[in-house]
C-alpha cells in the first residue's frame, strides 16, 4: 500500500512546529493518538477516574487485542507496561537461574538491559557471555550456536540497537534458541512501529517494546509479550492483588495471563493512546512503513556523505531508519542544541548507551537522525542545509 504522505502529515500537528527527525527518541503523535489520550483524560475529569475506566472498559480491553494482533500473538500473552524497560525487566528478573547459568547477549545490547545482567550476575552468580559480531556488525549466528552449552539459560538480544542502523537477525536467533531449547528474550523497542513484528516467526519467549518511538504512541506506554507456555510457570518478581488476587488468608493465586506482570493502578489515558497508535500503524501497514522509513534513512545517509568531515557510523548488512553519524568539527550535543533552536529535532547518543559496541568501534558521542514516514526529502534537505551552515 502506498502511504498518503500529505494526509499523514495533515494528521500530525507537530509537523507545523518544525522538522522532527527523531522517531528513535520519541516520535510525533498523530491526531487520533492525541485525541485518545485527551478524551480519556477529559472523561476522567468529568466523571472521575474509576467511572471513566468503567465507561470505556470495552475500548480499554480492546488495547490488548490490538497489541496482540500487531505481534501475531494471543491477547492473553500481552501485558501493558509503562515503558519497554519495565516490560523487559519484568520478564528478565522473573526467570529463575541456577548459579553458574550463562546469559548470551550481543555486542549491540542496550545499557538498561546490560546493567540488569550485571546486577543479576552479581546477585545470582551468573555469567554474561557476549556473542561476537560478524563482519557486517550483526550478531554472529555461527558463533552463537557454538557458544551454547548446558549452562546457557538465556539468549537476550536487542533487535535494533538504540543507534547504528543495525538490524539483528532476530528470527534466525529464534531458530537457534528453539533448536537448543534456550529461553529467548528479545528487546524490540526500536523495531515496533518501524517494521512488521511476528512473534511466531521470531520464536521468542518474551518481547519488550515501547509506545513512544516508531509506534508514535504517548510517552509512558509500553508492552510485554509472554509466550503462552510461561503463563503457567513464571512467577513475577513482584506482585500485587491484581497480578495475584488474595484468595484466602494465607494464599494468593497468580492470574493465568500475562497481566500477572501488571499492577492494579495504571494510566488508562496512555493505554488508550497506545491502542490508537497501534491501530493507526496497522491501518497503514508495517511493510509500507518500513519501506518508506528505510528509504528516507538511506537518502539521509547519502546526503550526509556529501558533507565535509561527515562519517556515517552505521553497521549491518541491511540498515534501518536510525542513522548515526559524526561530523569533524561539530560537537554532537552542541549541534543538537543549536538545531533544536532552529526547529530541527535530532538526537545525540552516548557511548554508554551501547558500551560494548561503542568501545569495540571506538565510537565517540554520535548524532542520531531517525526519520518517520511523515518526514519528506525536503525535511532532510533542510536539515542538511542547517548543518552545512554550522561548518
Ligand atoms: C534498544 C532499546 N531498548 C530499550 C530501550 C528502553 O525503552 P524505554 O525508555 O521505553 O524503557 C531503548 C530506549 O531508547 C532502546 O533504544
Amino acid at each position: 500500500m502506498n502511504l498518503d504522505i500529505e494526509k499523514l502529515r495533515a494528521e500530525t500537528p507537530g509537523i507545523s512546529e518544525g522538522i522532527h527527525l527523531l522517531a528513535s527518541g520519541s516520535a510525533l503523535m498523530p491526531q487520533p493518538v492525541i485525541d485518545a489520550v485527551i478524551n480519556h483524560t477529559k472523561l476522567e475529569a468529568r466523571l472521575g477516574g474509576y467511572e471513566a475506566q468503567a465507561q470505556m472498559a470495552g475500548m480499554l480491553e480492546n488495547v490488548y487485542d490490538v497489541v496482540a494482533a500487531h505481534l501475531g500473538s494471543d491477547r492473553r500473552e500481552i501485558a501493558l507496561t509503562e515503558n519497554a524497560t519495565v516490560a523487559w525487566c519484568q520478564a528478565f528478573y522473573a526467570l529463575p537461574f541456577k548459579p553458574g547459568t550463562r546469559i548470551l547477549t550481543c555486542e549491540a545490547e542496550y545499557a538498561a538491559n546490560y546493567v540488569a545482567f550485571l546486577q543479576r550476575a552479581k546477585k545470582d552468580d551468573l555469567d554474561i557471555d557476549v556473542v561476537p559480531s560478524d563482519a557486517s556488525g550483526a550478531v554472529d549466528l555461527e558463533a552463537l550456536e557454538t557458544m551454547i552449552d548446558d549452562r546457557v539459560g538465556l539468549i537476550a538480544m536487542t533487535w535494533i540497537p538504540t543507534n547504528g542502523g543495525l538490524v539483528n537477525p532476530a528470527a534466525e536467533v529464534g531458530r537457534i534458541a528453539k533448536k537448543h531449547n534456550v529461553t529467548y528474550l528479545l528487546d524490540a523497542c526500536q523495531a515496533v512501529g518501524q517494521m512488521p513484528v511476528d512473534v511466531g516467526a521470531i520464536g521468542c519467549d518474551f518481547l519488550s517494546a515501547t509506545g513512544r518511538k516508531f509506534l508514535r504512541g504517548p510517552r509512558g506506554s509500553g508492552f510485554l509479550y509472554v509466550a503462552r507456555k510461561w503463563l503457567e510457570t513464571l512467577e513475577p518478581v513482584m506482585i500485587d492483588h491484581f497480578a495475584a488476587p488474595w484468595v484466602a488468608k494465607d494464599k494468593y493465586q497468580l492470574r493465568d495471563d500475562a497481566r500477572r506482570f501488571e499492577t492494579w493502578e495504571n494510566s488508562y489515558a496512555l493505554r488508550a493512546g497506545l491502542g490508537a497508535a497501534v491501530e493507526y500503524a496497522a491501518a497503514l501497514g508495517l511493510a509500507a512503513i518500513q519501506n518508506r522509513v528505510w528509504k528516507l534513512a538511506s537518502t539521509c545517509r547519502d546526503m550526509l556523505k556529501q558533507l565535509p568531515g561527515a562519517k556515517i557510523r552505521d553497521i549491518g548488512a541491511q540498515q534501518c531508519a536510525i542513522v548515526s553519524f559524526t561530523i569533524d568539527g561539530l560537537e554532537p550535543r552542541e549541534t543538537v542544541a543549536v538545531l533544536r533552536q532552529q526547529g530541527i529535532a535530532i538526537g545525540a547518543s552516548d557511548p554508554s548507551s551501547t558500551r560494548l559496541d561503542a568501545e569495540a568501534r571506538k565510537l565517540p558521542v554520535v548524532m542520531r537522525v531517525a526519520p518517520h514516514y511523515y518526514n519528506t526529502e525536503h525535511d532532510l534537505e533542510q536539515f542538511i542545509q542547517a548543518v552545512r551552515r554550522l561548518l
